[in-house]
């Protein structure tokens, strides 16, 4: 398939789906791709879209399964792309590798880590393996900052911060039945969250960073300490205070939370022996050396889904080796996530008296606020002090998680669910 569009099969129309499907006709003009069909369980919901992307020119087969589109149309397929709900992935990823179509598998994988080692075994079996979508680990500015890190222009990186404040309006948590849940109603785990989801990216791109082995390495973990909290009324938590230490020795202090109203932002920061690297994701990234000189650089223009569509269409047409983030590679993520968990024990509803919601006339939505946040975050960032005990109601203190406790997350879930969610 060397020039010729690639073939595309898509699972999903609704959410994140939507970005593929406009991505697609971008690549389609670009003739890059062509879409050859497309499946959601509510197709007919989504007639507006589909005429709007133009399926009836365009040749698109519809189909409300996904197992019937892969019997009628897998064998005509170079490439599935699975943007679904997270608990999805392993069953449709599954059905791909078995029919021999390489996947394009959306963030997180699972986050689930049992679930995690069977799509990994899954995978080995593939002819081409899986893209993982993190967003940014192909944009060519961090790879070639990661390479000169890894060369020791730098000096030792000892500690990596991760600073990220997305408003999320309470309407986000009432989009699907899976927003803001720990476990399905069939005992699986699902843990969304900003760390599992939205901003999974940048929690990767954390450990992308801190990954001292090699180009395409990511971080193992020593130890993870968390304390997790909600503003929102959901099962889950919407803000994460979390250190940890790499197997590498590096220091990780990440700082998460959708319970704010106005401010954004997106901040990793590498600490390194002469220098500290700011990178601003989707802006510019800025290195402060000890010698006084400061370089900074303005991020190009960077569209994630078409760029990362065309990456992975190289590595099929074998341009590359390998695609950006294996599922492999997401092992780490899905490891510090489920510590964090183990660690804090306990999801603290920050008290009534310290929260209020806000409405934003632009988009009419309605923001949590809670008194004392920001400058809980970036204390923690900056010094390393914990909210608890005595900032926001929480008394028992979190414990330090190890690899070793990966198995405990189901039980400490459990105990979140009876215990611990909001009336
Ligand atoms: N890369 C990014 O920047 C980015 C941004 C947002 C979401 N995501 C990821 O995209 C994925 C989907 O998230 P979402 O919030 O859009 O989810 P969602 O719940 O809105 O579902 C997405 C689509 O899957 C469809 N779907 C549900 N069940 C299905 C089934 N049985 N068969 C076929 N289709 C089915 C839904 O109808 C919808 O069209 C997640 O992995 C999420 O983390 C990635």
């Amino acid at each position: 398939m060397s020039d010729t569009p690639v073939r595309v099969g898509i699972i999903g129309m609704g959410g994140f789906a939507g970005a593929h499907h406009q991505a697609l006709l971008k690549l389609e003009s670009l003739r890059q791709s062509r879409l050859v069909c497309a499946c959601d369980p509510r197709a007919d919901a989504f007639a507006e879209q589909q005429a709007k992307w133009r399926f009836t020119d365009r040749g698109v087969r519809v189909f409300t399964d996904y197992r019937d589109m892969l019997d009628a149309c897998g064998h005509e397929l170079d490439v599935l792309v699975i943007p679904t709900p997270i608990t999805l992935h392993a069953e449709m990823h599954r059905a791909g590798v078995e029919r021999g179509i390489p996947v394009y598998l959306e963030k997180p994988p699972t986050l689930d880590p049992d679930e995690l080692e069977a799509m990994i075994a899954c995978d080995a079996q593939a002819k081409k393996a899986t893209l993982v979508s993190f967003n940014f680990i192909i944009e060519k500015p961090r790879q070639s900052l990661k390479a000169r890190l890894l060369a020791g222009e730098f000096g030792r990186l000892h500690e990596a911060r991760l600073n990220v404040r997305w408003p999320r309006a309470t309407s986000y948590f009432t989009r699907n039945d899976w927003a803001g849940r720990l476990q399905g109603a069939d005992g699986r785990l699902i843990l969304d969250s900003c760390m599992g989801n939205a901003m999974a990216h940048f929690v990767h791109n954390l450990l992308y960073w801190t990954g001292v082995d090699g180009q395409m390495n990511w971080a193992d973990l020593r130890q993870v300490r968390a304390e997790l909290y909600r503003a929102h009324r959901i099962e889950g938590a919407d803000t994460f205070f979390v250190q940890a230490a790499t197997a590498g020795d590096v220091a990780l202090r990440i700082a998460l939370t959708h319970a704010c109203s106005a401010e954004t932002c997106q901040v990793e920061e590498l600490h390194c022996a002469n220098a500290v690297i700011r990178y601003v994701v989707g802006s510019h990234y800025e290195i402060r050396r000890a010698d006084g000189t400061v370089e900074r650089e303005q991020l190009p223009p960077f569209d994630s889904v078409v760029d990362n569509h065309l990456a992975y269409y190289r590595y099929l047409r074998g341009e590359t080796d390998r695609p950006a983030t294996r599922l492999v590679d997401s092992r780490p993520f899905v490891h510090i996530n489920n510590l964090a968990y183990v660690s804090t024990g306990a999801i603290t509803t920050f008290p009534a008296d310290r929260t209020s919601l806000v409405r934003n006339p632009q988009d009419n939505g309605e923001y949590h606020e809670v008194e004392g946040l920001a400058a809980a975050l970036n204390d923690f960032l900056e010094k390393g002090t914990w909210p608890s005990p005595g900032l926001f109601g929480r008394t028992a203190s979190s414990r330090l998680a190890t690899p070793v406790d990966l198995p405990a997350t189901r039980d400490v879930v459990e105990r979140m669910i009876a215990h611990n969610a909001p009336a």
